[in-house]
């Protein structure tokens, strides 16, 4: 996702924060910029590209000498490298945004979820937008809100947004003070001698000082070479402790994780926030006029839904498939891309087709949706890249916003893949009118609440995954089962274990057992039964005692509050209740993190598993 540095010091802020920048690539970006105060003005360069574009750019500005600078005796700046995801990728949506004739400059993270309803105000009274982006507003709100204090201004403006961000503000009246504000995206704070860091990330900073302060959520920070404040929402102090930390760059690189895999599983309670958050601000609709899809009337005549994805992004499909069936009552297919562009499918004008690509450069889907174009069919890519190759070879976008997945497995992007293809059926069902207004707001409002609830469990499940992995690590073969939903958890849980683990796996509709698969189950064989709440939950548990009764031990996924399934299994490992719809986006998380565990028990290297490739990018 994106990154922020900011330095207020009394060495060249130009170099620092450049280098901050670069300690933060690892978390994927598509554009960068800074902005430098100095001698009563400031000065702005921005790069679409990586950060030699950027370093060039400054060069350039410099007369084009190696090293010479923009501005180089500035020793206040800020800095940002965005990953898009209101806004094309372009020079104009990156940061610093500036307003008030550049007077105030901010860098933000996240997304500000009611930035529709505020850039309306704020063009009414005037202000005019240079960018596409969400996070412009809050350099207008600042502007508008500024006399001569910027963190009063900062204050007064942290009050009208709603959203998951933090960002940095930099005003030309001030020339000695940074202001950060953070909810829910990261903030930290960096201590050195006469000079003072702000960062997303400690990365950023770690080369100059390991003195550090975390800004909690809802604080804001005002920054001096020589001091740092930090304040609680209305502006009152707030002390806090100065940490000395003794991560290197690459712990620090993985937010303090052993692996980046892991960190991505913790992450995907900001993936799902962003995600969903703004296009569902209403609390009771869902809006997704950001991603340049969706004429109305277009979607209100599609008359077929086909989901196209590889590996996991197929899965997110079978869920798809199963929200639009249950709410918007529409036919819809599903295949693996590899297949489905060797087919001769029958297409026309009513027909919407999703290419699911959290890379958006998969050879196999861009192929199928290449052909579905070809045939006739309106083309949505479903993925995680803005202006990858699946943007370009489509129609519409609809973009999940999980920011960088480093590790092979996917996990994060699979969970916001579920959340948007949620969001699409829940659009459909609104247009289509098969669902009342009050059972569409009632869902609404638990996707809503799917982050928390994703943050709640995995605060908690870690024990229950152990105790399972505990007595299953060795296992030569794994069956994972399912029903329904539950069917495309079953095949995403055995996926990652296959992925990261090198353990063999199958992956069944539970009632198929007994026409093959049941004769492969022994003592040795653990099953994992995705049980979770659910109109066929006591189908699901007749299946678990099938296999008990052959002698083999289950591992079940279930949903709290349930008394039906634990009786029978070896390993009950309970999700938070929800709409069963909603389950299987929890149900995957302890099935990402037992397939992690199994793999680290067996010594294995998850980030980078054999043979395989983040992005496949040939037939
Ligand atoms: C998932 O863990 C795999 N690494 C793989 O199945 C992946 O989902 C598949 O290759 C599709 O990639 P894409 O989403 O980038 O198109």
């Amino acid at each position: 996702m994106c990154g922020i540095v900011g330095y207020v010091g009394n060495r060249p802020a130009q170099d620092i924060i450049l280098g901050g920048l670069r300690k933060l690539e690892y978390r994927g970006y598509d554009s960068a910029g800074m902005s430098l105060l100095e001698d009563g003005e400031i000065q702005t360069v921005r790069a679409v590209g990586n950060l030699d574009h950027l370093e060039a750019e400054l060069e350039s500005r410099a007369g084009g000498t190696a090293t010479a600078t923009l501005v180089r005796p500035a020793t206040i700046g800020i800095g940002h490298t965005r990953w898009a995801t209101h806004g094309r990728v372009s020079v104009q949506n990156a940061h610093p945004l500036a307003a008030d004739e550049s007077r105030i400059h901010v860098v933000v993270n996240g997304i500000v979820s009611n930035y529709m309803e505020l850039r309306t105000q704020l063009l009414q009274s005037g202000c005019v937008f240079a960018t596409e982006t969400d996070a412009e507003v809050i350099a207008h709100l600042i502007a508008t809100n500024y006399s001569d204090d910027l963190a009063d201004a900062v204050i007064q403006t942290l009050d009208r947004l709603d959203g998951y961000f933090a960002f940095v503000a930099m005003a030309l009246e001030e020339p000695h003070v940074l202001v950060g504000a953070r909810r829910e995206c990261p903030l930290v704070v960096g201590r050195g001698e006469e000079e003072s860091f702000l960062a997303s990330a400690l990365p950023a900073f770690l080369a100059h000082t390991n003195r550090i302060q975390y800004i909690e959520n809802g604080e804001i920070v005002v920054l001096r070479a020589g001091s740092v404040e930090i304040r609680d929402a209305a502006g009152a102090p707030r002390e806090r402790e100065i940490e000395t930390i003794e991560w290197d760059e690459e712990t620090a690189e993985k937010g303090g994780y052993e692996t980046f895999m892991l960190k991505e599983i913790h992450e995907q309670t900001d993936a799902l926030a962003e995600t969903i958050a703004d296009r569902t601000a209403s609390g009771h609709s869902v809006d997704l006029s950001d991603s340049e899809v969706f004429d109305e009337d277009i979607l209100r005549g599609v008359e077929r839904v086909t989901f196209i994805g590889c590996g996991t992004a197929y899965h997110a499909g079978l869920l798809g498939r199963a929200a639009i069936e249950a709410w918007a009552r529409l036919h819809v297919e599903v295949d693996v891309a590899s297949e489905y562009r060797y087919r001769s499918p029958i297409l026309g004008p009513g027909d919407l087709v999703v290419g699911i690509s959290q890379s958006g450069e998969t050879a196999d889907t861009l192929a199928a949706m290449r052909l579905a174009r070809e045939r006739g069919a309106r083309v949505i890519a479903l993925t995680n890249t803005m202006g990858s190759q699946a943007t370009r070879d489509s129609d519409a976008v609809l973009l999940t916003r999980a920011g960088l997945e480093v590790g092979v497995a996917a996990t994060k992007t699979f969970t916001a893949q579920v959340a948007a293809v949620f969001m699409l059926a829940l659009r459909l069902a609104e247009l289509r009118e098969t669902l009342p207004a009050e059972r569409i707001a009632e869902l609404v409002a638990q996707l809503r609440h799917m982050p928390e609830l994703v943050e709640e469990l995995l605060e908690r499940v870690g024990p229950a995954v152990e105790e399972a992995a505990e007595w299953c690590w060795q296992a030569p073969f794994f069956l994972y089962i399912g029903r329904q939903e539950g069917v495309a958890v079953a095949l995403e849980g055995a996926l990652k274990l296959k992925e990261i683990a090198y353990v063999s796996t199958d992956a069944y509709a539970s009632g198929e057992m007994k026409h093959g698969p049941i004769a492969l189950l022994d003592e040795q064989t653990p099953v994992v039964a995705v049980a979770t709440a659910s109109p066929v939950l006591s189908r699901v548990v007749d299946n678990i005692e099938t296999v008990q009764a052959r002698g083999a031990k289950v591992i079940a996924i279930t949903t709290e509050g349930d008394a039906t399934v634990a009786p029978h299994v070896a390993t009950a490992i309970p999700v938070p209740a929800t709409d069963p719809m909603f389950q299987p986006l929890l149900a995957t998380i302890p099935l990402q993190l037992l397939a992690y565990s199994v793999a680290r028990r067996r010594g294995l290297n998850v980030d980078q598993p054999r043979n395989l490739a983040k992005t496949v990018t040939v037939e």
